[in-house]
């Protein structure tokens, strides 16, 4: 009796193809009203000596179907698992499919070539915000409400802030400069790509543009090492290895000395090139931090030093790719977009090249 059932289960547990039919094996042998279950319930009929022979046969037999119904489902569900994985199946090596007709907007790869350059020099990306208080726009970047360089901002003013803080949008990415020195202890080695506000419109002007903002600030770093870090970076974002590259005084009330820096250029018949031609262009604006702008965020200007520089990003990406006008960056014009844009997989490195 005990011999028949035990092959019955066991060939019913073997024709059993999913995890439900499996289950119902189950519960008619082993469930309530199972049939081993009845059997066990007849024991108490039995006479001592035989309930106890009987009884130990019983729970092998218990014993032996459970283990082959748990070593059915893992069976199954490795089946289960194969044939999905076959069914599943992607060939990665296979090329991306050149269908997709969205390109990859300038400005986006350009932050993306910039922030592959400057990773490799070991910057961090950092971030603040459109809205920006006037003491991280101005004040606290030794620009005071009188000021006159606060005329040349051409500064967008919003309501002012709940607490009666004024607001502006930022006319610069400098402020991220403030936010970063308030917020992590020296060495800092971070550069700010982001979107920057003023009120000017023209060939060369729109009311929103990029710039991208570098802040360095540890002990002993001096102008040496500013300008072999834009040196550097100005050959390696134009791919080009003897790019003249020249600091000229200038003035900005956050850094001390100041500097603008032009590139080697030609301009023949209105076509622009970069390189060693003889000619000048201005990229970006750069200096020391001014100890008051350490001493305004906390950091000691006796024990540390900083230099920084910011530049306008669509200036560089028209440069780089001959964009003649800077307006149609936004205009939104699809057609403009396949022309200059990149595809999605052109994704810039040092090691694969910048600019293909
Ligand atoms: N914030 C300056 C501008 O918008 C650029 C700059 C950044 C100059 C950092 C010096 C240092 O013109």
């Amino acid at each position: 009796m005990v011999d028949t059932l035990k092959a019955e289960a066991l060939r019913a547990i073997a024709a059993a193809t999913d995890p439900a039919s499996l289950e119902d094996v189950r519960v008619a042998v082993l469930g309530k009203k199972g049939r081993v279950t009845s059997l066990m319930r007849d024991l108490g009929g039995l006479d001592p000596e035989a309930r106890k022979i009987r009884g130990a046969a019983l729970n092998l037999l218990k014993t032996e179907i459970a283990a082959a119904l748990d070593a059915r489902k893992f069976e199954l569900q490795d089946n289960a698992l194969a044939a999905r994985l076959e069914s599943e199946r992607v060939d990665v090596t296979l090329s991306a499919r050149p269908t997709s007709e969205g390109r990859i907007h300038p400005i986006s790869q350009t932050i993306d070539e910039i922030t592959a350059i400057f990773a490799d020099m070991g910057f961090a990306v950092a971030e603040g915000p459109d809205v920006e208080g006037d003491f991280y726009n101005f004040t606290a970047l030794n620009i005071p409400p009188e000021h006159p360089a606060r005329q040349m901002h051409d500064t967008f003013y919003l309501p002012d802030a709940p607490d009666g803080t004024q607001r502006v949008l930022r006319t610069h990415t400098s402020p991220v400069q403030i936010r970063t020195m308030l917020s992590v202890k020296p060495p800092i080695r971070i550069i700010a790509p982001g979107r920057t506000y003023r009120s000017d419109y023209d060939m060369t002007h729109t009311p929103m543009f990029h710039q991208v903002e570098a802040l360095v600030v540890d002990e002993a770093v001096h102008m040496g090492h500013l300008k072999g870090c834009i040196v550097e970076f100005c050959r390696a974002f134009f791919d080009i290895d003897d790019l003249p590259v020249r600091f000229r005084p200038s003035f900005f009330p956050f850094t001390e000395p100041s500097a603008e820096v032009d590139i080697g250029c030609m301009r023949s018949g209105g076509e622009l090139k970069i390189g060693a031609f003889g000619d000048w262009l201005e990229i970006m604006g750069c200096g020391m931090v001014h100890p008051k702008v350490l001493a305004n965020c906390g950091i000691d200007p006796t024990r540390y030093q900083g230099f920084a520089f910011g530049m306008g990003i669509e200036r560089i990406a028209m440069l780089k790719y001959g964009i003649p006008d800077l307006r149609t960056f936004f205009e939104a014009d699809s057609r403009w977009l396949k022309h200059y844009g990149f595809a999605a997989l052109d994704q810039p490195s040092l090691a694969v090249g910048l600019s293909r």
